[in-house]
């Protein structure tokens, strides 16, 4: 099969056949950035962003994963509830990890993509195989986002400093206030207040039942 395929390249004949486990070096290596795009900002601001935006992916990527499976798993009364505000947040880190990631590769870096580099490269902690009940779900995104929103914050800063105005903008106007909206979300959900009977009913309530 090699021979015929090699003598139609000599020939220059067409073949049906599919050319299949193709493999070659790398067009480019991870952590590097093309030398010359019309971007107007120069390597060393590229690079760094590269770096900076791709620690910012892997944990974007893990805290889209993290909704996920608090989505599949969760349990309890406010199961229908919550079903639903994990995967729409879910949804909304995917759009967040699609932006991202063109933005690395539009400054001319690679973006991390698959999930054994995203979990080398991640600063969110790994949750365990098993279900968490719903607090501890809770606890765990609004853990991943605090990680997030600080780096973000001091990406778009640095950003900003680096005359990378695309890159703050991403920051500040995409994943910046999407986490910080998503935190609100979810935080509301820990606030301990009762379902049907106030704590300690008011003053009139008891006159009322007293007949006082
Ligand atoms: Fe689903």
């Amino acid at each position: 099969m090699a021979n015929k395929q090699s003598a139609t390249k000599t020939t220059g004949r067409i073949n049906a056949q599919p050319r299949l486990h193709q493999r070659a070096s790398e067009i480019q290596a991870y952590g590097t950035v093309n030398h010359a795009l019309p971007l107007e900002l120069e390597e060393p601001v590229r690079l760094e962003m590269t770096e900076q935006l791709n620690q910012l992916l892997a944990d974007t990527m893990t805290l889209r994963d993290l909704y996920k499976k608090s989505h599949w798993q969760v349990a309890g009364p406010t199961f229908y509830q919550l079903h639903l505000l994990y995967d729409k947040h879910h949804d909304e880190q995917v759009d967040l990890v699609d932006s991202i990631a063109e933005r690395i590769q539009l400054l001319g870096g690679v973006s991390v993509a698959m999930a054994a580099d995203v979990a080398e490269t991640t600063q969110i902690e790994r949750p365990p195989r098993g279900r968490d009940e719903v607090p501890v779900q809770l606890s765990r995104l609004l853990d991943a986002h605090q990680i997030i929103i600080r780096e973000v914050r001091k990406l778009a800063r640095r950003a900003s400093e680096l005359g990378d105005d695309g890159t703050n903008d991403l920051a500040v106007s995409e994943v910046l206030r999407t986490n910080e909206l998503q935190v609100w979300f979810l935080s509301e959900h820990l606030v301990n207040v009762p379902l049907v009977e106030a704590k300690e009913p008011s003053l009139t309530a008891n006159c009322r039942q007293t007949g006082t």
